[in-house]
């Protein structure tokens, strides 16, 4: 599975991308704004760290609109991959986008029959919020579930790039799913190494390695 960052820090994804583990990024509106960055710098930015796609997301509710901001966002570097939101004008602009060669993530996906449409679109990716559909009292897991079950049986492309993820249950129930790429925040990310018997056992062998007397 891989792992894209869900963020527009740049300290973060440079410290994520020195891991090795980081195989894009995805931001946001709601990220740009957090980062208090110009939209296009930091976008071109974030695209000279990692090789992977950078999900940029367009702002206009039409499909013309979406076009014409598509257009300047694919100019920033080979890797942004556009992000349009699942409405009728954002599949018509994914079909467009992926025919002339554009990497396309269609976002704010809620349900199975919606990344359906997605893939029909061609989309490159589709984002499922699994998050925030927990938090509306649906099964985010489940979704994931549905939707790798229907692409399969058309053999469908499209990568499904599990979003909205808060913790790292999502990100194991995920990759048990066979997802194709989950996108998380860097905390998140972080959180995936640790464990308490890891910081046992490092202790329990220094403690008897000062025992020995040697260094290395
Ligand atoms: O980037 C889209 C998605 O991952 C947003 O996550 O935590 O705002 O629901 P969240």
């Amino acid at each position: 599975m891989k792992f894209f960052a869900d963020t527009a820090e740049i300290a973060d994804i440079k410290e994520l991308a020195a891991t090795g583990l980081l195989d894009g990024v995805t931001t946001n509106p709601s990220l740009i704004m957090k980062s208090g960055r110009d939209f296009i710098e930091v976008t071109k930015e974030i695209c000279g760290i990692v090789d992977g796609p950078v999900s940029a997301e367009v702002v206009a509710l039409d499909h013309d609109g979406m076009m014409k901001e598509a257009e300047k966002l694919r100019k920033i570097a080979d890797n942004v991959c556009i992000k349009v939101p699942l409405t009728i004008d954002g599949l018509k602009t994914c079909k467009a986008l992926t025919s002339d060669g554009t990497m396309v993530n269609v976002t704010l996906c809620f349900s199975a029959n919606q990344a359906l449409l997605a893939a029909k679109a061609g989309a490159t990716f589709v984002s499922p919020f699994v998050g925030r559909h927990d938090d509306n009292g649906f099964d985010g897991m489940e979704l994931i579930s549905d939707i790798r079950l229907i692409f399969d049986n058309y053999d469908f492309g499209t990568e499904i790039l599990v979003a909205s993820v808060r913790h790292g249950i999502h990100v194991l129930q995920a990759a048990k799913i066979g997802a194709d790429v989950m996108t998380a925040p860097p905390a998140v990310i972080r959180g995936l190494v640790k464990h308490v018997l890891t910081d046992k056992g490092i202790e329990g062998f220094l403690a008897d390695w000062a025992k020995t007397g040697q260094t290395i």
